[in-house]
C-alpha cells in the first residue's frame, strides 16, 4: 500500500475569479467527442476515461467537462472501453492534437508510465483522475480516501454481522484503488477473522468490475456452500448488482447483506427497495468539479494545492484527497437526493408510493 503523507503540502486552492470566462456550455451527452470550448487560444485538455459504459465515469465527463468549459477550456473525450492497449493510443492520439493536460482515469494504474513521460516530454501537465497512476511523473492525483471507502464497506457490514461468513469481491486487479479498498476493508475485518469471529469463505476479484462475473462468482459460491454466506463485501455497486442477481436466483434477496459503492442509480434504487444494503457515495460534482479545476490552473503555471501526498513508486504526488459517505435506507433521502444525485422519483421509482419516505 503506498503510504499517504500529510502536511507535505499544505495550500489551499484558490479560486482564481480572473481565470472563469464562460463559454461553450454543451451538455456532453454523447460518449465522446470534443466539447465546444473557445477559439484556437483555448486550453486543450485530453480526458481519457477507463470506460463510459459504467454509470459512474459517464456523470465525471459531464461534470468534468462542465466546469473546463467554465474556466475557458475545450476537452477531448474518450473511453478506453477497460482496454489498457486502447487508452494508450488514445493518450497517444491526444498528444499528436496538442492538448495541454491530460486528465486520465487509468484502466491499468501500473500502464502508463511511458505514456507518461511522453507527455512530459511534450510539456503536457497530467492528472491522475480518482485511480493512481503509478512509477510516472504525474503532476497530481485527485481522488477521495479510498482506503476509507473500504473501511465503511466493513464496518457497515460486521455492525449488522459481527460473526459469519464473509465472502469478498475485489474489483478491477490492475487499478491501485481497488487494492485500497481491500486494505480498507481487512483495516476493519482482519481483527474479527483473527478472532475466529469472521470467517472468509472466498476471494475472488472482478475484472474491469464486471457485473456478469461478480453474478457467476456469486452463483458459484453460493452452490460450493449451500447458500450458507452472510455477507457479501462488493467493491462497488457494478460488481454488487451482480452479487445481488445471484442472490435473487437462489430467492435469498434481503438476507445476505451486500455493500456496494458509488450510488448508481440502479443501486440505489435497490436500496430503496431493501435489496442492496449500502452503497458510498462520492460526491462527484466535488471531484469531477476539482479535477477540472486543478488542471487549468496548473496549466495556467499555478502551484499544486494538496494537503496530503501518496507515494506512487517514483515520487510523492500531490494528492487532492476527497471525502466519501456511507449510504442505506436511511440517508438515502438525506444524502442522494438532497445532494440532487437522482431524483426522488428514480431514485423510489420502484417502491409503492405509500411507502416512500415523504419528499423533500
Ligand atoms: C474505481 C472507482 C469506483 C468504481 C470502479 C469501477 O476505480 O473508484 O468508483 O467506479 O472504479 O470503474
Amino acid at each position: 500500500m503506498k503510504a499517504i503523507k500529510r502536511g507535505m503540502i499544505v495550500l489551499v486552492l484558490i479560486v482564481v475569479s480572473t481565470l472563469v470566462v464562460a463559454c461553450g456550455q454543451d451538455a456532453a451527452s454523447e460518449n465522446e467527442g470534443t466539447s465546444s470550448g473557445d477559439s484556437d487560444t483555448s486550453l486543450k485538455i485530453g480526458l481519457s476515461v477507463v470506460d463510459l459504459t459504467l454509470e459512474r465515469w459517464q456523470h465525471d465527463r459531464d461534470i468534468f467537462i462542465e466546469r473546463a468549459e467554465e474556466l475557458g477550456a475545450e476537452v477531448i473525450v474518450q473511453s478506453a472501453d477497460g482496454d489498457a492497449d486502447k487508452q494508450l493510443s488514445q493518450i497517444e492520439n491526444m498528444l499528436s492534437q496538442n492538448v495541454d493536460v491530460l486528465v486520465i482515469i487509468a484502466a491499468n494504474s501500473d500502464a502508463l508510465a511511458p505514456i507518461v513521460e511522453q507527455a512530459k516530454d511534450q510539456g503536457v501537465i497530467v492528472v491522475a483522475h480518482d485511480r493512481l497512476i503509478n512509477n510516472a511523473e504525474i503532476d497530481a492525483y485527485v481522488s477521495f480516501d479510498n482506503e476509507g471507502v473500504g473501511e465503511m464497506q466493513a464496518q457497515y457490514l460486521i455492525d449488522r454481522v459481527p460473526q459469519g461468513k464473509y465472502f469478498l469481491l475485489g474489483g478491477e486487479p490492475s487499478d491501485h484503488t481497488a487494492h485500497m479498498f481491500r486494505q480498507g476493508q481487512m483495516n476493519i475485518l482482519q481483527p474479527l477473522i483473527d478472532s475466529g469471529d469472521i470467517e472468509v469463505i472466498g476471494d475472488q476479484w472482478a475484472d474491469g468490475y464486471s457485473g456478469e462475473q461478480a453474478l457467476s462468482i456469486i452463483e458459484n459460491a453460493l452452490t460450493a456452500n449451500n447458500n450458507d454466506i452472510d455477507a457479501i463485501v462488493a467493491p462497488n455497486d457494478s460488481t454488487a448488482g451482480g452479487a445481488i442477481q445471484a442472490l435473487e436466483g437462489q430467492s435469498l434477496i434481503g438476507e445476505i447483506l451486500v455493500t456496494g459503492q458509488d450510488a448508481d442509480l440502479a443501486a440505489v434504487q435497490r436500496i430503496a427497495e431493501g435489496k442492496q444494503s449500502m452503497t458510498v457515495y462520492k460526491p462527484i460534482k466535488e471531484i469531477a468539479t476539482t479535477s477540472a479545476e486543478v488542471a487549468v490552473r496548473l496549466a495556467e503555471g499555478e502551484e499544486l494545492e494538496a494537503d496530503v501526498t501518496i507515494d506512487n513508486g517514483i515520487k510523492e504526488v500531490p494528492f487532492v484527497q476527497l471525502t466519501p459517505i456511507s449510504v442505506d435506507k436511511d440517508n438515502l433521502l438525506e444524502v442522494i437526493v438532497e445532494d440532487e444525485f437522482h431524483s426522488y422519483e428514480d431514485v423510489y421509482k420502484n417502491v409503492p408510493e405509500d411507502e416512500r419516505p415523504a419528499k423533500p
